[in-house]
């Protein structure tokens, strides 16, 4: 079996699941090279990784950039992304800077794997809220036609990577030491936009357009192009809740053929990295300290609406720096390999 060299760009949350995932997956490694923007050693799980200052040159020779590092101007994308692929390198890229460019496809492989072909160099894995909530909308989609889509979801800190970790850790253990009022709280309070811990707030990214937040706004427009289908009506309302890792989503959708919970159940069972964890009587729902660690994507608390026989509510969880980032960007280095033999 043909091996690949490949580069993880980021040790951070992400990039150290990123080093897991291909691990566990046996993704067929030649080489491993990982660059943050300082060289140390880190220990991942009783392996020891050497991290190494990135460099364009550091690019030389790799088949594969796994790029999960920092966003925006100066971030590692931006800045390295251009060199890898110069020298030869697919990018895969968990930030937003590609996301949206129409030379760069963007794929959560169980929906439109398809789109991987299209590549020029650069894909772009999709932020972790709309992965989960298109794995699990999309095979309703195809059989009911989707017209709309509301969503509230709950983020946990490691979303916001690794400061916003330990900012909750700093926060929770200075309240259990007493400090309760908030003011104290925040004094430690250096990277989240409001104290996390005994909180939650519905503010991730930055206000943009109509009082919406970018985070808000990739949900819509990620959703659009992945499933291709830019005219679904879509609504987000994004909250940070103070849980370490899991994402959790409310979604409701209105269909244009009537959808009933038995038959979203059915669809469900049998969808691609989807699974059903709904038995309310029994307390059975999906929640985010069971989905840590998993790949896939639970769906529970189907429902119908009470007022619409085209309305189903939904409640979905995924662990955001597996199925959010890591596992769909080394999936995505699946299609990639495989679409090479
Ligand atoms: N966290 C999630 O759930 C999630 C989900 C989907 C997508 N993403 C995206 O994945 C990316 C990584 O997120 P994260 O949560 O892992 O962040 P993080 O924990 O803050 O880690 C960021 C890492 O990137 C490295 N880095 C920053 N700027 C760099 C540069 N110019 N060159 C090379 N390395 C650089 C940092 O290096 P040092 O360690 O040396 O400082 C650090 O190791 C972000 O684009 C994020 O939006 C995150």
């Amino acid at each position: 079996m043909k091996k690949y060299n490949v580069a993880v760009i980021g040790a951070g949350v992400v990039g150290i699941e990123m080093l897991r995932v291909l691990k566990q997956r046996e993704f067929p490694v030649n080489t491993l090279k990982v660059f943050a923007r300082s060289a140390r050693d880190i220990n991942v799980d009783g392996r020891v990784y050497s991290v190494q200052s990135i460099t364009p040159d550091g690019f030389n020779g790799v088949d594969i950039a796994l790029f999960a590092g920092t966003e925006g101007e100066k971030g590692a994308a931006v800045t390295y992304a251009s060199e890898a692929v110069s020298r030869g390198a697919v990018v895969i890229d968990n930030g937003a800077d590609f996301r949206m460019d129409p030379k760069v496809p963007l794929v959560v492989p169980e929906v439109n794997a398809a789109d991987v072909k299209k590549h020029k160099g650069i894909i772009a894995n999709p932020n972790c809220s709309t992965i989960q909530m298109v794995v699990a909308l999309n095979p309703l989609h195809k059989k009911f036609g989707i017209k709309k889509i509301i969503v509230t979801t709950l983020q946990a800190s490691s979303g916001a990577g690794i400061r916003a970790v330990e900012q909750l850790k700093e926060e929770t253990n200075l309240i259990a030491q007493g400090e309760f009022k908030s003011v104290q709280v925040q004094a430690v309070n250096k990277y989240m936009p409001q104290q996390l811990a005994y909180n939650c707030f519905p503010h991730i990214g930055s206000f943009v357009d109509g009082d919406y937040t970018n985070e808000e706004w990739k949900l819509v427009k990620e959703t659009h192009k992945i499933m291709h289908a830019p005219k679904i009506k879509i609504s987000a309302t994004c909250v940070r809740i103070p849980v370490r890792t899991g994402h959790s989503e409310s979604i409701y959708i209105e269909t244009v053929k009537p959808i009933t919970p038995q038959q979203a159940r059915k669809i469900l069972a049998n969808a691609p990295g989807v699974v059903v964890m709904d038995d309310p009587k029994n307390n059975l729902y999906p929640m985010p300290k069971d989905a840590e660690g998993r790949d896939e994507t639970f769906v529970g608390r189907i429902r119908q609406d009470a007022f619409n026989k085209k309305g189903l509510w939904l409640w979905v969880v995924a662990d955001n720096l597996r199925k959010g980032a890591a596992t769909n960007a080394v999936q995505i280095a699946e299609c990639v390999i495989s679409n090479s033999k």
